[in-house]
């Protein structure tokens, strides 16, 4: 992964959580290579002020999420920490409600989200990925989430985002396993949408979040609402949501634009209204 940004980046988290900005596409990168980017709770609270941030950046279209270090996306929880802060129950709770809070965030994010994944993407890894709107790997990556080789309750949105992406059969195989899968597989089987060699990944990842930064936002963000709206029980839905942001499309600046830019032969520009 191209070190691109190294003198332009916002550090939380002592640096172990970089964001950077331009032309309407947000990076976050996990920044604790030595630790194959494995996540501790001072990196998930770092994460979710990034996170903030770039939420209530208006120029910010969309999201990359992505690992330094070339070897690793996150290679999970950080294990060092567990014996203070997640030995029991009842600790195991506390140290879950500090992260699921950041999780939340990007679980209800109101812009899109990519997940550009090299190396290892493990455990909470996987559930940061998952969370994610789209997934984009480089050929040499590997999945798994370990939680049975640890003696760990993989939570119910982890599970729920995992059984939507690779059905419940591989959902079993890989939590009864612990098994590590590779990039062609992970494609095969739905959990990542698009694989590239590695010298491609970063290119091929930032041509897709141009493409969403230039699309008209209120449509996008249409998709998105309704998308997670038809993954919900039909009981828990909200119709109006969806009814909300599609008259808010219809009736937006941009839509006339979208019209004009097309009778015109030319680039719409999107406001975001
Ligand atoms: N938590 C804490 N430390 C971790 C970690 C994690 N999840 N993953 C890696 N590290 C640390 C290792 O302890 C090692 O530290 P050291 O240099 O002080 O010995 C360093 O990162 C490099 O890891 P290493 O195992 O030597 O690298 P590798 O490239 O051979 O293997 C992994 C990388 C990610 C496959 C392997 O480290 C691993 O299996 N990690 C645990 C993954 C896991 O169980 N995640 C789920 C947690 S809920």
């Amino acid at each position: 992964m191209p070190d691109i940004f190294s003198t332009t980046e916002t550090p939380y988290a002592e640096g172990k959580i970089l964001k950077h900005a331009a032309d309407g596409v947000g990076v976050i990168t996990f920044n604790n290579p030595d630790k194959r980017n494995a996540m501790s709770l001072e990196m998930w609270e770092g994460f979710g002020e990034a996170l903030t941030s770039l939420r209530d950046d208006e120029a910010v279209r969309v999201v990359i999420l992505r690992g330094a270090g070339g070897k690793a996306f996150v290679s999970g929880a950080d294990i060092s920490q567990f014996e203070k802060t997640r030995h029991n129950a009842a600790a195991s709770e506390e140290y879950a409600k500090r992260s699921a809070a950041q999780r939340a965030l990007l679980a209800d994010y109101p812009k899109p989200t990519i997940a550009c994944i090299q190396g290892f993407c493990l455990g909470g890894g996987m559930q940061v990925a998952m969370l994610a709107d789209i997934r984009i790997a480089s050929h040499d990556s590997q999945f798994g989430i370990p939680a049975a080789r640890l003696g760990i309750a993989y939570g119910f949105d982890g599970l729920r985002h995992l059984v939507s992406l690779v059905g419940p059969s591989w959902a079993r195989l890989l939590m009864y396993t612990g098994m590590r899968i590779d990039s062609a597989e992970a494609l095969r089987i739905g959990l990542v949408e698009r694989v590239f060699p590695e010298d491609q990944l970063w290119g091929e990842t930032m041509a897709i979040a141009e493409t969403i930064s230039q699309n008209a936002p209120l449509a996008i963000k249409a998709a998105k609402i309704t998308i997670a709206q038809v993954l919900k029980d039909e009981s828990a839905r909200d119709m109006g949501a969806i009814k909300a942001i599609g008259n808010a499309c219809m009736d937006s600046a941009d839509f006339r634009e979208g019209r004009q830019a097309f009778m015109e032969k030319r680039r719409p520009q999107f406001q975001g209204r």
